[in-house]
């Protein structure tokens, strides 16, 4: 859709035309736990946010931008100017969903002051209405000292990507007793601690239930079960981009093989002189 603006000579504003859908709000998103299931899915450019946003609650502007966009090994080589860049086009790209980016690795875990300036950051450069941090208990004072600052965060915990170097892989969590037990505490905490959303990843459903229940917030799952009040996936796992995706991932169409018919034709007529496009436009101006 292409927007233009008027100046609303009332407010001195600069309107958008045509008047867009209101965005989603963070009370609102709030308000959803135990209801209708939330829509997330993953987000990096302003094209994808374009198609996505209608269908989703909220876009989230995930770090798994370092595997999917960049093909990093992992998250954890992500900068804030990658979240920057690839936040403010996904905002561009939509009107209804709420966009939220997340904090890479580095640029929060020092102190709440640290934090707060690159949380800061990401809402300003990006147009952004939230942040995701990853990390439970540990976690919780710094989501305080950001949402009492008016910083909404959405918390991680279960497998949180950016600790696989600790953690030693990719794994589900929760598989004694007491981790399971830490999480549904560090879910809690979290929640407990102001995060109006809570992410929880490659856990049990009987963890992802607990968790659920002990969360004020919404809890939304990424191979955590339907036992969240809702869900999210990398867009490009779900639409079949690469071979390889997690087990609980869901192919909704088979995007790789689609593209690679698609180069293959192109291929093919290019090398026999087909060249695409109407003939009209070759032969120049009728005469
Ligand atoms: O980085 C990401 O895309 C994520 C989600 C998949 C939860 O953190």
């Amino acid at each position: 859709m292409s927007v233009t603006h008027s100046l609303d000579t009332a407010t001195s504003r600069a309107n958008p035309v045509p008047a867009p859908m209101k965005r989603l709000t963070v009370p609102k998103l709030k308000a959803m736990k135990g209801g209708t299931p939330i829509v997330m899915l993953t987000a990096y450019t302003a094209r994808i946010a374009q198609l996505l946003d209608p269908h989703c609650d909220l876009l989230l502007v995930g770090d798994s931008l370092g595997q999917v966009i960049y093909g990093l090994p992992s998250t954890v080589p992500v900068t804030m100017e990658m979240m920057c860049a690839h936040g403010a086009a996904v905002v561009r790209g939509s009107y209804h969903a709420l966009v939220a980016v997340d904090m890479p690795f580095g640029s929060y875990e020092a102190s709440p002051e640290q934090a707060f300036a690159s949380a800061a950051r990401l809402l300003k450069e990006t147009g952004a209405a939230a942040v995701k941090l990853e990390g439970g208990a540990a976690m919780a004072s710094t989501i305080a000292f950001l949402s009492e600052r008016g910083i909404p965060v959405i918390g991680h915990v279960g497998l949180t990507p950016q600790a696989v170097n600790m953690l030693g892989g990719y794994g589900a969590r929760g598989r004694d007793a007491a981790e399971a037990k830490k999480i549904v505490g560090d879910a809690k905490a979290v929640a407990d601690a102001g995060a109006f959303l809570l992410v929880l990843e490659g856990v049990f459903e009987e963890i992802a239930v607990k968790a659920s229940k002990a969360a004020s917030c919404p809890t939304i799952g990424i191979g955590a079960s339907a036992g969240c009040d809702g869900q999210v996936l990398v867009t490009e796992d779900m639409l079949g981009l690469f071979e390889r995706v997690p087990r609980f991932v869901k192919r909704y169409d088979d995007l790789a093989g689609r593209i690679e018919s698609a180069a293959a034709l192109y291929a093919a007529e290019v090398r026999s002189r087909i060249f695409p496009g109407d003939e009209q436009i070759y032969r120049g101006p009728k005469k």
